[in-house]
């Protein structure tokens, strides 16, 4: 990424949701801010800053609040609205007290006042506490485009009566209310809190999520980590409901580079490396389902018998927490006895440097976002099975849209899976796709591409907030 002139007064402020996949997204963008010039102030949880691998550099430090969670409790996705409350209802006190003292500068370290607030788009509060305080603040949502319209066309699909979807409909059927995505989008499509709610005047989640996609409209900006290339038509719809937008993805494209990458949660196993160097090109089949998702023992078998059945070798990230901590060591040896010298397990892999490598053929995934653009800006042909949240519009895109990949979607069955790894792995025509994409969005992060230009100008649009 070019440097640009800014001026060393513009010191931002970058506050994700703690949790891994945002955090790794926004320390990215840090990245690219600190190439400009700026400096940033990086607020983690205190849980958190215990645990991130902390990189530096003169204009970066880290800081860190109470997450308002006792120590002990479980920060995992089944109690991520107990997170977000606390949030919200407690740690933005604290984050309040953080930014006012922030304001003073610390002429001693070398940072200037903090003159812009980058939130997490998923805490509203985050934004409105800082300009309450007067510091102007932007919105950063680290999921898709395509998942974010979705969400703010909530009040679109229950007034078409398309939700809650009522007893006897077909998943399969076309979903009306979408903008632009009414030809391919159907029920099973949207993203998973649209499924699980019945009352949707009284539904928790869906009134949480929609007030924040909606807030981000009241943020002097909405950024997200996304290419023209790749979500141009959802980009088009959400502009009029912002008051500006910037597509500046991925991120992790743009600024490949340290100071900022570090922030892994998880100890890498780079030993998946040397063990993908012996295999032969193309051949491997890549596993993860991400940092989050959790499977139950009936479908880590049904996901272990279709990867032996498939025939290929397989590299499989089970994180210790993913089917329940206890079974973690015994399904390592199922593992190892199934897929014999064929399967490599590892708890957490450098899934960059795993997608990179010349010896991975196809990637079965829960499509988070930061795994498909990974995915999308190596060429890699993905096999989706989506677990949550944006994930199952995501995984819509990939098979339907881009043609990247199959949707395995809602079906966790061996020879499912078997046969969908086998297409993904000798498709040319999803070879072909997957590596026309990657093309697409290789040019959107270089220089004169579509997210070059959009990061030079939302930094001059922080410097000009700065003055
Ligand atoms: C979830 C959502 O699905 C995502 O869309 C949202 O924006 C953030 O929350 P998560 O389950 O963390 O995300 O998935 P994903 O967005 O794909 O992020 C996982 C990250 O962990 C990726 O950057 C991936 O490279 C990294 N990872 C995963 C590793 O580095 N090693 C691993 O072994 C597994």
């Amino acid at each position: 990424m070019d440097m640009v002139a800014a001026t060393p007064a513009a010191h931002v402020l970058m506050f994700p949701c703690p949790v891994h996949g945002h955090i790794t997204c926004m320390l990215h963008f840090a990245t690219g801010l600190l190439a400009a010039g700026l400096h940033v102030t990086f607020l983690h949880s205190d849980h958190n800053l215990r645990r991130a691998a902390a990189a530096s550099s003169p204009r970066l430090r880290y800081v860190s609040i109470p997450d308002g969670l006792p120590v002990e409790h479980p920060r995992d996705v089944g109690r991520i609205v107990e997170l977000m409350e606390s949030l919200k209802t407690k740690a933005s006190v604290a984050y309040r007290s953080l930014l006012a003292s922030l304001l003073l500068g610390d002429a001693t370290g070398g940072f200037p006042p903090v003159t812009c607030v980058v939130a997490d788009g998923i805490m509203s509060f985050a934004v409105d506490v800082a300009e309450e305080l007067g510091i102007p603040a932007l919105a950063f949502r680290t999921d898709s485009a395509c998942s974010f319209l979705a969400y703010l066309s909530l009040p679109r699909l229950l007034e078409l009566g398309e939700l809650p979807f009522k007893d006897g409909d077909d998943l399969d059927e076309p979903v009306r209310g979408v903008p632009g995505m009414e030809s391919f989008l159907r029920r099973r499509d949207l993203p998973s809190q649209c499924r699980d709610c019945s009352d949707p005047d009284n539904d928790p989640l869906l009134q949480i999520v929609y007030g924040f996609t909606a807030h981000s409209g009241n943020a002097r900006a909405l950024v997200l980590n996304t290419a023209a290339s790749m979500e141009r038509a959802a980009l088009a719809h959400i502009a009029p409901h912002m008051r500006d937008v910037f597509a500046i993805g991925p991120l992790h494209a743009m600024s490949p580079t340290a100071p900022a990458a570090g922030g892994s949660l998880w100890r890498e196993d780079d030993g998946c490396l040397a063990w993908l160097d012996g295999q032969a090109d193309g051949s491997v089949v890549y596993v993860s389902l991400g940092s989050l998702t959790v499977i139950s023992l009936e479908q880590f078998t049904e996901f272990l018998h279709g990867l032996v059945a498939a025939g290929y070798p397989f590299l499989w990230v089970l994180r210790p927490d993913m089917v329940g901590a206890s079974q973690s060591a015994a399904l390592r040896e199922a593992v190892a006895a199934a897929g014999k010298s064929k399967a490599r397990v590892v708890e957490w892999a450098p899934q960059r440097g795993v997608l990179r490598h010349r010896a991975v053929g196809c990637f079965l995934t829960h499509a988070g976002w930061n795994s498909t653009l990974e995915a999308a800006v190596e060429g890699v042909p993905m096999v989706c099975w989506p677990f949550f949240t944006d994930q199952q519009i995501n995984s819509r895109f990939v098979g339907g849209v881009w043609r990247t990949g199959l949707d395995m979607k809602d079906v966790c069955d061996a020879a499912v899976v078997a046969r969908m790894v086998r297409e993904a792995m000798e498709s040319g025509q999803i070879r072909a796709s997957a590596q026309a994409l990657a093309r697409e969005v290789r040019r959107d992060v270089a220089d004169g591409g579509s997210s070059t230009a959009e990061f030079k100008r939302l930094v001059e649009f922080i410097v000009e907030l700065s003055t």
